[in-house]
């Protein structure tokens, strides 16, 4: 019987998704069944997901064999859907690729001191100042996963000393790597800018609070494109204020989008982007989806489970 998708997402990505999919299916011989209308819910063998679309409550789809998450991120869905289905996560080229270039920009902005050029156009010459290179540079990276291993990987390309730091020791060319409390602690003492690409779970919340904060070299600069959640606000906006840290660009908050009237929107050391560092492109990620189908049809194992005692 041919296997039937239901894309639950916001309704403005159906259109771009549904080419990209069906090509995807279509270059991997697969026949599927592809709509964004959910009724019928015990027809559906999967279930394409992203927040914000029609799709809350997972247990009326009693025929699922697997939910497959647009985002790498589950957070949001990992409570939700039941344990006994596979939910598997968005692993993608196009994600890392992204994410490595929004992170080696910010780090290359602080790194050559970009602001203090961009500010100062008022006809003094300024050329006294002669910054670091990168190998004089420590860069720590939290979460060692797709992402992060790409990241870590490519800052070490531009020539920074990276350590990386993740739950299980993992090991990456060109970077030192860490694991545990004392890992932790070795990383942030050394990261002249810390970049966080941990997932949003229990154990990762407010991972940075005052006393680690307090572990960073002064002048710090803190970069978190992984989850709101990793970081004390209250904490990082104290550092921020007191000169400690110079300055945190933050692409995910705890409440997206971000209040109008956060103090992060106005602080002068505070950079918001609006959860752009990296975005899952349906040209790449189609495939991914249509990998996991055409498994989950042949009976293989589902790539990129989703561990459901870890959370991520
Ligand atoms: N802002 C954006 O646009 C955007 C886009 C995509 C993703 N993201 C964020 O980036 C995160 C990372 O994505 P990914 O694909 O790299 O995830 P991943 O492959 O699941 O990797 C997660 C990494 O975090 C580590 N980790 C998890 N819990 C930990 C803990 N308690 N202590 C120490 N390390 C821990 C893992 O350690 P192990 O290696 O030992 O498992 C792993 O290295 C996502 O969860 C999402 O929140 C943001």
């Amino acid at each position: 019987m041919t296997p039937r998708a239901l894309f639950s997402a916001p309704p403005a990505l159906w259109p771009l998704w549904r080419p990209h999919l069906l090509a995807a299916f279509a270059e991997n011989g697969l026949d599927v069944t592809l709509t964004d209308d959910p009724s019928g819910e015990w027809t559906f063998d999967y279930i394409v997901y992203a927040p914000g679309g029609p799709v809350r409550d997972f247990t009326p789809f009693t025929r699922l064999k697997a939910v497959l998450s647009l985002w790498a991120g589950v957070e949001t869905i990992v409570g939700t859907v039941p344990r006994e289905l596979p939910l598997c996560r968005m692993v993608d080229s196009g994600l890392s690729r992204g994410m490595a270039e929004y992170v080696a920009a910010h780090v290359l902005r602080h790194h050559v001191g970009l602001d203090s050029h961009l500010r100062g156009q008022d006809g003094v010459w300024r050329n006294g100042v002669v910054p670091p290179l990168a190998p004089d540079r420590t860069v720590g990276v939290l979460g060692l996963g797709e992402i992060g291993r790409a990241v870590a990987a490519t800052l070490a390309l531009l020539g920074f000393e990276v350590r990386g730091w993740s739950r299980r020791q993992r090991e990456i060319p060109g970077a030192e790597t860490y694991a545990g409390e004392d890992g932790l602690a070795a990383v942030l003492s050394a990261a002249d800018i810390l970049v966080t690409l941990l997932p949003g779970t229990p154990d990762t919340a407010d991972l940075l609070d005052a006393r680690r904060l307090a572990l960073l070299p002064a002048g710090a600069h803190l970069i978190n494109p992984g989850r709101g959640t990793l970081v004390d606000d209250a904490a990082l906006l104290d550092a921020l204020d007191s000169g400690r840290l110079a300055h945190a660009t933050l692409d995910v908050f705890r409440d997206e989008p971000l209040p109008p009237d956060h103090p992060f929107w106005s602080h002068p050391r505070v950079t918001v982007t609006p959860h752009v560092a990296a975005a899952t492109r349906p040209e790449t990620a189609s495939l991914a989806i249509a990998e996991n189908i055409r498994r989950g049809e042949a009976g293989a194992p589902f790539l990129h489970l989703v561990d459901r005692v870890a959370g991520y």
